[in-house]
């Protein structure tokens, strides 16, 4: 007799979280809050929202950082909104490198398709943990860390990502120091580097001031 009043407690007890949906295809005309985009109504939901087939070409990769970054965030793929993941695929030519940045809103699992990457991450007591990465090799980043990814090779790597988050947010660190108009005095006083090497790496970054 136990085990029959078990499950029906159970079935009470999840009967207490009927508010809990399937899913929430993010409405991409509403704006997007902490907790992700409000739900596309169900009737108007397809298989469609739930594939996104933009991660099969490679990204274009002739700039200044010889890589590219094609997300599948909640933005793009609107079918993960909700679902606390998400997915990109890196392309890096010879030579290329996704330069120190930090995913504030999640951890990222890279796998390496093709290719070979050195990739690493600094802890926040900024311990140095990297790698020379072959393919088939996953390697994690813990959510928030500053890391970074070069091809190790002569040839052209490519990896895919996943994340612990729809919107794991990016930040890059020589962007968000010589890529804007913050200026050249206040980034020398708080990064202890000379103006004349923070004002080339503006004209590098785009950066003003
Ligand atoms: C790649 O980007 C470069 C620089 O923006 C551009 O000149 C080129 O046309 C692009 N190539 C493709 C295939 O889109």
């Amino acid at each position: 007799m136990i085990l029959p009043i078990f499950i029906a407690s159970l079935l009470f007890a999840s009967s207490s979280f009927a508010a809990v949906q399937d899913f929430c295809v993010g409405d991409l005309s509403g704006p997007e809050g902490p907790a992700g985009f409000s739900c596309k109504k169900v009737a108007k939901v397809t298989v469609d929202d739930f594939v996104f087939s933009g991660l099969g070409a490679a990204g274009n990769t002739s700039n200044i950082i010889k890589a590219a970054v094609t997300p599948a965030f909640s933005t793009q793929f609107p079918g993960v909104n909700g679902l606390g993941i998400s997915m990109a695929r890196l392309d890096l030519a010879a030579g290329g490198v996704i330069p120190m940045h930090t995913h504030p809103g999640a951890s990222e699992v890279l796998v390496v398709v093709q290719g070979s990457i050195c990739a690493g991450f600094i802890s926040s007591a900024n311990a140095v943990y990297f790698k020379s990465l072959k393919k088939g090799d996953i390697m994690v980043f813990p959510q928030g860390l500053l890391h970074f990814q070069i091809n190790a090779g002569g040839s052209p790597a490519l990896a895919f990502v996943s994340f612990s988050s729809p919107a794991p947010g990016l930040q890059i660190l020589d962007y968000a120091l010589f890529g804007n108009n913050l200026p050249t005095e206040l980034i020398a006083q708080t990064t202890f580097l000379d103006s004349a090497t923070i004002k080339k790496l503006k004209g590098v970054l785009g950066g003003s001031g």
